[in-house]
């Protein structure tokens, strides 16, 4: 992996920035080779074990979910918007959010995706720059730009299926919007260029 990244991802695993470290694990970095990336919310338990992003229930999902669409997991750069588990799966708050912002804001200067897939709405709400948090149906089914000028689209958080099963579909059907607007692209021929 990038010496940049690897760098930055010692300082994440040392940090005391905000209050969640306290009660996490490990923090969860992120992985993947790139050249895309995507952004969940917060690790959950089994992230906060092993260190990883997406390798609970909600990753199997999203494992399956990316699989439908035609996409490889390993074309991503996967990470979240806070590197380490609330307690008991509570969400991220604000000063949280704004405490971890610095580190999302290198992965991407040292990533340079050529799109952001976002997963929702506390992922959302960050790369769209809003103080609010968002509600997904205004925002879903369209290439947004985010506060990085990369294009971003954003979808549903996989967990929300578990909640209400309908919406495994919608997210699908992003996923495959993603996949003709930016990874189609990539799988033809050169990654096309950051527009940021
Ligand atoms: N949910 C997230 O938002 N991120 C993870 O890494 C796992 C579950
Ligand atoms: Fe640091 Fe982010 Fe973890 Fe808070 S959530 S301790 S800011 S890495």
């Amino acid at each position: 992996m990038n010496l940049l990244l690897e760098e930055l991802r010692k300082q994440v695993e040392d940090c005391t920035r905000c209050p969640l470290h306290t009660s996490r694990t490990r923090a969860v970095f992120g992985e993947g080779d790139g050249p895309f990336m995507m952004v969940g919310e917060a690790p959950g338990r089994q992230e906060d074990i092993q260190g990883r992003p997406f390798v609970g229930q909600a990753g199997r999902l999203l494992n399956e979910i990316l699989a439908e669409a035609g996409m490889e997991r390993n074309h991503f750069f996967i990470t979240n918007v806070v590197k380490c588990r609330p307690p008991n799966n509570r969400n991220p708050r604000p000063e949280e959010i704004e405490a971890c912002r610095p580190y999302l804001d290198r992965q991407v200067e040292i990533i340079r995706p050529p799109a952001i897939l976002s997963l929702g709405r506390f992922s959302g709400t960050v790369l769209l720059g809003r103080k609010r948090i968002i509600t997904l149906r205004d925002y879903r089914r369209r290439v947004l730009k985010s506060i990085y000028g990369i294009p971003l689209i954003i979808t549903y958080h996989p967990a929300s299926v578990f909640r209400n099963p309908r919406l495994r579909e919608h997210i699908v059907e992003d996923f495959r919007l993603f996949y003709r607007q930016f990874y189609s692209s990539f799988l033809d021929g050169p990654v096309p260029g950051s527009s940021g």
